[in-house]
């Protein structure tokens, strides 16, 4: 068993949630490692805090790599994750040949935006003991259109065709669930309804951790979401703001 796969267990086991924060240099690495949260992501909003464009899409392999590469310098006791960006798993190839290179460079599990279509390319994937989080609800990757910016699930059908994911992408053998903005009803049932962990953003409190951008919590993105809180604010101080946001998701209790 992975070292991942051992600390994920060992969290869903205690009934732990699980905190994961977006990072994209060495600086802010250490402090997540110091404040103890458990997956640090080299996210591709990278696109948008770092970059300053308005949606993830221009974000390449390179770009993640190089993040990677800094954020990887403090890594002691977070699992690290990294996004495939954009067009970088569009094809069973290019996806292995992008995720092993992850691998290599210490990513202990890679981040997909999960739809249908890529469904082969993750069984693939999985073959190859490539570690995955399946990153479903809302996919940035794929937004186009300021109305595709909503909550996922609201319908019946909607509803019932993200909770059919989840329960395929289990039976896959993804090692992660992330529900991006979805009806947190729905966030709950999928939570309730596999065994794998569910981390959600923008999906309600009912899942077993929280992720959130780093420069959102600490109140310097351009374009925060609305369920996104400034953890500065009442802080005072880049580490005890996020020693705060620690704190808030593991005092979450699943109702
Ligand atoms: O890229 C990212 O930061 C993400 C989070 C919003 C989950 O995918």
């Amino acid at each position: 068993m992975s070292n991942t796969k051992r600390k994920l267990n060992k969290l869903m086991k205690e009934g732990d949630q699980i905190v994961c924060v977006t990072c994209y240099d060495s600086s802010f690495s250490k402090i997540l490692d110091k404040v103890g949260v458990d997956i640090v992501l080299v996210g591709d909003s990278l696109g948008m805090v770092i970059k300053g464009e308005e949606n993830t899409h221009s974000v390449t392999m390179n770009n993640i790599l190089y993040h990677v590469s800094n954020v990887a310098k403090n890594k002691k006791n977070f699992i690290l994750m990294a996004d495939m960006p954009k067009n970088s798993y569009e094809d069973f190839k290019t996806a292995s040949s992008n995720a092993k290179e992850l691998l290599k460079n210490k990513v202990d599990i890679v981040k997909i935006e999960y739809r249908d279509d890529h469904r082969e390319t993750l069984e693939n994937l999985i073959s190859q003991k490539v570690p995955i989080c399946a990153h479903i609800g809302l996919l940035p990757q794929y937004v186009y259109a300021k109305k595709d910016m909503r909550i996922y699930g609201k319908n019946s059908k909607e509803f019932e065709m993200v909770f059919q994911q989840a329960k395929t992408l289990e039976k896959l053998g993804v090692e992660i669930i992330l529900l991006e903005c979805v009806n947190s009803d729905l966030a709950k049932k999928i939570t309730n309804s596999v065994k794998i962990p569910v981390i959600g953003i923008g999906s309600g409190e009912n899942c077993n951790g929280q992720v959130q951008v780093l420069y959102d919590l600490i109140g310097i993105s351009n374009n925060p979401p609305k369920f996104a809180q400034n953890f500065l604010k009442k802080s005072g101080s880049i580490e005890k703001a996020l020693k705060d946001f620690y704190r808030y998701v593991k005092s979450i209790k699943i109702k």
